[in-house]
């Protein structure tokens, strides 16, 4: 019942208020997030590297309504592609990107954030590196999948996100594995309608199996972004079944989330890959990791009483 409740929070200005207001709010922000400065994410990058897994970074910003920020959050993830590149870990650093950042959202957003993502992903694919663009709620699906077709022509590196949830997506999954791309699936974040999407887990998570299934025995380079132990086993096994090596799909996971299950998978032969955000708007990413385990909210309460 809180997981509801927890989205539509993560869309209120005034909870939004309350919450990042608080510094008692820090240490758990702490958890999820790398830090605020690009500084911060190199170093939990470098450490991350070190344990022999490899990263995704998340410049962190959603829902932008000003074309100013949007040009801003563009040059943010600018100035990260060159200090991947400077660090030489550029190889197995890679980028994410909501589109809602580079200003999807606004008037003509479409062709704003396509424009804005398009300069990324060229920087990142001369420094060695690739961007996936994460998928936000399902009003703007068809947009982002637009302009990832769009980016493939010259880079056809550049990943999507679908999102087993949507009913749409086991369609999209099958378009997208013929078309040979690099796919993350994931369950979906999002406080989306019963018109659109399966409400209850366990359909979710059945449909995650049907879509993984395509993915893997698609033309594609599955990303399995999940925790979860049941659909990680059963990724091992349809990857065998699709006689996939252990370097033609990977694992991802979010930082702070199931971190022994990562150094396990990697030790076990299994490319993982951290999905680390940082920066200053942490809010909405926050949020939606309270809902989907309402058990956070424990975390958070005890870190309020024991300071
Ligand atoms: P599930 O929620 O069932 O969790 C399985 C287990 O994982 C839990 O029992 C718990 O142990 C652990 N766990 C999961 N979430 C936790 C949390 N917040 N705190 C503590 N433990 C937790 N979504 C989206 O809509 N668009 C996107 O672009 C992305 N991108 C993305 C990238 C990557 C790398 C990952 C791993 C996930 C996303 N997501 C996402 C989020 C995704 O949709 C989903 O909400 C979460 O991954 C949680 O679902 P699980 O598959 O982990 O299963």
């Amino acid at each position: 019942m809180l997981g509801p409740v927890l989205l539509a929070a993560a869309g209120s200005d005034h909870v939004r208020r309350l919450v990042a207001g608080t510094p008692l709010t820090r240490p758990v922000v702490d958890r999820f997030v790398a830090g605020e400065e690009l500084a911060d994410a190199l170093h939990t990058t470098d450490g991350l590297l070190d344990q022999g897994l490899t990263v995704t970074l998340d410049r962190l910003g959603e829902s932008v309504t000003d074309p100013a920020q949007a040009t801003r959050n563009r040059d943010g993830y600018l100035t990260l592609v060159d200090e991947l590149a400077a660090a030489g870990i550029a190889e197995r650093a890679e980028l994410s990107v909501k589109l809602s950042a580079f200003g999807q959202a606004l008037p003509d957003g479409h062709d704003i954030a396509h424009r804005n993502v398009a300069r990324v992903v060229a920087a990142a694919s001369a420094a060695g590196t690739a961007v996936t663009l994460d998928m936000e709620d399902h009003r703007t699906v068809d947009s982002t999948l637009a302009v990832h077709r769009a980016l493939r022509a010259d880079h056809p590196e550049t990943g999507a996100v679908l999102q087993s949830y949507l009913f749409r997506s086991e369609e999209d999954c099958r378009a997208l594995a013929a078309a040979g791309a690099r796919v993350r699936l994931v369950k979906g974040a999002y406080r989306e309608p019963a018109e659109v999407a399966f409400q209850r887990r366990a359909e979710v998570d059945l449909a995650y199996v049907r879509c993984l299934r395509l993915l893997m025995d698609g033309d594609g380079y599955p990303m399995v972004g999940s925790h979860d132990p049941r659909l990680i086993a059963i990724a091992e096994e349809l990857a065998k079944r699709a006689g996939r090596a252990a370097d033609d799909y990977e694992f991802q996971m979010l930082f702070g989330i199931r971190d022994a299950e990562q150094r396990r998978l990697a030790a076990r032969g299994h490319r993982v890959r951290v999905y680390v955000p940082y920066g200053t708007d942490w809010y909405g990413y926050f949020m939606r990791r309270l809902a989907e385990r309402p058990a956070n909210l424990t975390f958070f309460a005890r870190s309020l009483v024991t300071r």
